[in-house]
């Protein structure tokens, strides 16, 4: 089976192609194209749908049409073919498509050219909820860089966190996918939520954010310390140089009896220091960046591995923006090497580009959660969330 699948819940404009067969546990990734209007919101220090939206308008088609000739399913060689002709039809089975949560402007972009797509070429489409595709990033099969590394530090996808895990856990294969119950933890800009996943299309929600999402903490507190959006990478390129014990911040709701979080005192605590400083020098700069960055990894890291615990989960899944920063990753390693003496819970993060948002993700979850539906029936639903 092979699935067209579309992505524009935000700023990023996504059309990938995957292709599975049932039973396989992981899908293949054909191509994916991610066109992203970031650059233009770096200048206004955030997003502003409105601008999203009419970016999305722009880059849609040519991002799908890069996508199907990147797959290799067509020779595409005329550059004036056109998506909608009756005689071009993709050699796909189906469409998937994010219906939300999202932004209305930018999620009707991705939607109505998925159904103009589905109704032309006369192919099923799949609604997908952004959310559960985070999740599903960590299913799609690597297929570049696929290296075995064995310093933590080093590592950068799903395969070389295995591999590092299987040093430890021998009969984990390299390749392996997620065993159920999972544990996910989604860490994006507009979401940290904790869910556990018993098997495919089986996902309850544990906890969420009650305020600030952890991404949305480090756009803001970047902006703060007066580094570029999107925040988080930018503290995690500083913090390399910075020390992480020189400032102590709150680790909010950290021992709390549940599985919710909250970002947003944190903010107003390094605004607070930030306030009792006359300057920022480079150096104070580095050293609140790694302390905060350290401060929001040990409340994230805590939580789900408590979560884990509680449930047995044999494996942890990161997903979402957030989940591309390597101190994260390489704590949950750390812990888990170390609070996890049975080893019973391996840890899978997906590749680094595949964590912010894209059409792979959105392909991977429609494989495994396959409800096709009538293009009649799909709306956009920027409120979607977990059922
Ligand atoms: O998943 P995503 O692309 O969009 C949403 O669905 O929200 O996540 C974007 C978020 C931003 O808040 C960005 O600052 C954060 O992910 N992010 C990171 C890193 N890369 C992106 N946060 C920490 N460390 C990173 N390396
Ligand atoms: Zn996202």
């Amino acid at each position: 089976m092979r699935i067209l699948a579309i992505e524009t819940s935000c700023d990023e404009t996504s059309a990938a192609l995957i292709e599975a067969k049932p039973g396989d546990r992981k899908v293949k990734l054909l191509s994916n194209v991610v066109a992203s209007s970031l650059t233009l919101h770096s200048t206004t220090g955030g997003i502003i749908p409105e601008i999203a939206a009419r970016e999305q308008v722009k880059y849609i088609i040519p991002v799908i049409k890069k996508a199907l000739k990147d797959s290799n399913l067509h020779p595409l060689s005329s550059k004036n073919y056109n998506l909608s002709s009756t005689i071009y039809r993709p050699n796909i089975d189906s469409i998937a498509v994010t219906v939300g949560p999202g932004l209305i402007g930018s999620l009707l972009v991705g939607i109505e050219t998925a159904k103009t797509l589905a109704y032309v070429w006369n192919k099923p489409i799949i609604p997908v909820n952004h959310l559960i595709g985070h999740i599903y990033a960590n299913f799609i099969l690597k297929t570049e860089n696929r290296k075995q590394k064995t310093d933590p530090r080093k590592t950068e996808n799903t395969e070389s966190l295995s591999s590092v895990l299987s040093a430890i856990r021998p009969q984990s294969s390299v390749f392996s996918p997620p065993i159920f119950p999972a544990l996910a933890l989604i860490v994006s800009g507009g979401h940290t939520d904790l869910v556990l996943m018993k098997k495919h299309g089986s996902i309850t929600w544990l906890g969420g954010t009650r305020d600030d999402a952890a991404g949305e903490a480090f756009d803001k507190i970047g902006r703060l310390l007066g580094l570029p959006y999107p925040g988080g990478p930018a503290i995690e390129k500083v913090s390399e140089r910075g020390d992480a014990s020189h400032f102590t911040f709150p680790r909010p709701m950290i021992d709390s009896d549940d599985f919710d979080f909250s970002f947003s005192g944190l903010k107003t605590a390094v605004f607070r220091k930030v306030k009792t400083m006359k300057q920022l020098n480079n150096e104070t700069i580095a050293d609140l960046a790694a302390s905060v960055q350290q401060a929001i990894i040990d409340v994230l890291v805590a939580k789900t591995l408590k979560a884990a615990q509680k449930y047995k989960a044999k494996s942890i899944l990161l997903g979402g923006g957030v989940a591309a920063n390597q101190t994260l990753r390489n704590e949950f390693i750390i812990k888990l090497q170390t609070h996890n003496p049975k080893l019973i819970t391996n840890f899978f993060a997906p590749a680094k580009k595949l964590c912010t948002d894209n059409g792979a993700m959105i392909g991977s979850a429609a494989f495994f959660n396959y409800k096709p539906v009538s293009w009649k029936r799909i709306t956009a639903n920027p409120e979607l969330y977990f059922d």
